[in-house]
């Protein structure tokens, strides 16, 4: 594995970090120690807890911003606490707090942001903000467990970063200079796969029960099959893909969803409309059988054809973006990175062309591993700079 080159960045040996992430529905801290020098920085991760709400916010179909404040403001004394067991590290030997600033929900960053503030007065250590995105891009080169590196990347980068709240391809010339050449209009694609599940009466968060949906649908691998009462054959043919489907045999209505945006000459994304569409198709089937969610091959027809169409309409964006930017790299990052078809056609597309990184296991959703990384590369950047604290305030908007 070769260093990244971090050229500008001044060597300060033997960091201990302790990083802080509550933008979501995740209360999450890690203790990283970093070490090698400045070309090539190394982090050890001396110690790591999150705390997941989503049992909590599953009866909601979503996160609620108040429960997740409250549930922060119990869960991070107590994981701060784990965290520094488990490392064994005394609160006197941490030297710097990165805490995520935004974007995300302000109720829920303001109690990382209060609380490392707290700690930073108690220690008497400077805490620096992390924009949560910049932490997604950066997972791509953590380890759940253990030593990492920032491996040797080609620019030009570009970041298809895709979340609950975030749908956005991002340009990176050089590092830490961030151009947003797209982004949803609506919808983030994850909220789309959330809002779809609830639709299809699946539990939050609905991206990993659409796909494990739409995965048993491309599997399946029917032949003609005997209707109950043998009168008649039930058309289901063999089928690895699910983009033409007939799913009611008696009207042989075909389940097509739309690809958004495909044709707009941007890099933009929509899918407040394809949200709709699923809307209108359950609405639809609805009238001739009120039950027909209770029928999981429905279901699965129309996980699939949905997950399709969100999978095509990035894939698609990304290619043009690829080919108009001669990119050297695809970093795709965020909770929907986790999408196993996504990965799959990603792969095809960049094949033996561009190196594609993705987070490891876990790191493609929210955690504090991907915030200490940035905390430490922005303080190398700027290792003097002096960090009001009263200045760093949560920004549920903030961009790259
Ligand atoms: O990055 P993340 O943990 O939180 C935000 O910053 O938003 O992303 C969470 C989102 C949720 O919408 C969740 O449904 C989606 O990522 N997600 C997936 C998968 N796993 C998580 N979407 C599609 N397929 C998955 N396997
Ligand atoms: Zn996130």
């Amino acid at each position: 594995m070769q260093p990244f080159l971090f050229s500008k960045f001044i060597y300060n040996n033997n960091m201990k970090i302790l990083s802080i992430e509550t933008s979501c529905d995740e209360t999450a801290i890690s203790l990283l120690e970093t070490s090698g020098n400045k070309k090539n920085p190394i982090f050890k991760i001396l110690a790591s807890d999150l705390n997941s709400q989503i049992d909590i916010h599953r009866k909601y179909g979503g996160v609620f911003p108040a429960l997740a404040k409250r549930e922060h403001i119990k869960n991070l004394p107590i994981l701060l606490e784990v965290v520094l067991k488990k490392s064994k590290i005394k609160e006197s030997k941490i030297d710097l707090i990165a805490v995520t600033s935004g974007p995300g929900l302000e109720p829920a960053l303001w109690t990382g942001i209060v609380f490392a503030k707290e700690l930073s007065k108690r220690w008497k250590i400077p805490v620096i903000p992390v924009n949560h995105m910049e932490g997604h891009i950066f997972s791509v080169f953590a380890k759940e467990k253990g030593k990492f590196q920032i491996i040797k990347t080609k620019f030009p980068i570009l970041s298809l970063l895709v979340s609950g709240g975030h749908t956005e391809l991002v340009l990176i010339e050089k590092l830490g200079k961030y151009k947003i050449i797209g982004e949803t209009l609506d919808d983030a694609s994850g909220e789309a796969f959330d809002k779809v599940a609830r639709m299809l009466e699946l539990p939050y968060p609905g991206g990993p029960e659409i796909s494990k949906l739409a995965e048993k649908e491309r599997k399946s691998n029917f032949k003609e099959a005997p209707q109950s009462d043998g009168s008649r054959t039930e058309q289901i043919f063999q089928q690895k893909n699910c983009d033409s489907l007939k799913i009611d045999f008696l009207s042989f209505k075909k389940i097509s969803l739309p690809r958004p945006m495909l044709h707009s000459k941007n890099y933009n994304f929509s899918f407040s409309g394809l949200k709709t569409a699923v809307l209108y198709l359950i609405r639809d089937l609805k009238e001739n059988n009120p039950n027909i969610l209770n029928d999981i091959n429905i279901k699965q027809k129309i996980a699939c054809e949905f997950e399709n169409a969100v999978v095509e309409t990035l894939v698609y964006k990304t290619k043009k973006a690829i080919e108009e930017y001669k990119i050297k790299t695809l970093i795709v990052a965020g909770g929907v990175s986790a999408n196993k078809y996504l990965k799959q056609e990603l792969k095809k597309l960049t094949k033996n062309k561009q190196e594609l990184l993705f987070p490891k296991g876990k790191l493609a959703t929210d955690n504090s591993i991907m915030i200490g990384i940035v905390g430490y590369l922005k303080h190398l950047e700027q290792p003097n700079k002096k960090i009001n604290i009263s200045k760093i305030k949560a920004n549920g908007n903030l961009r790259l």
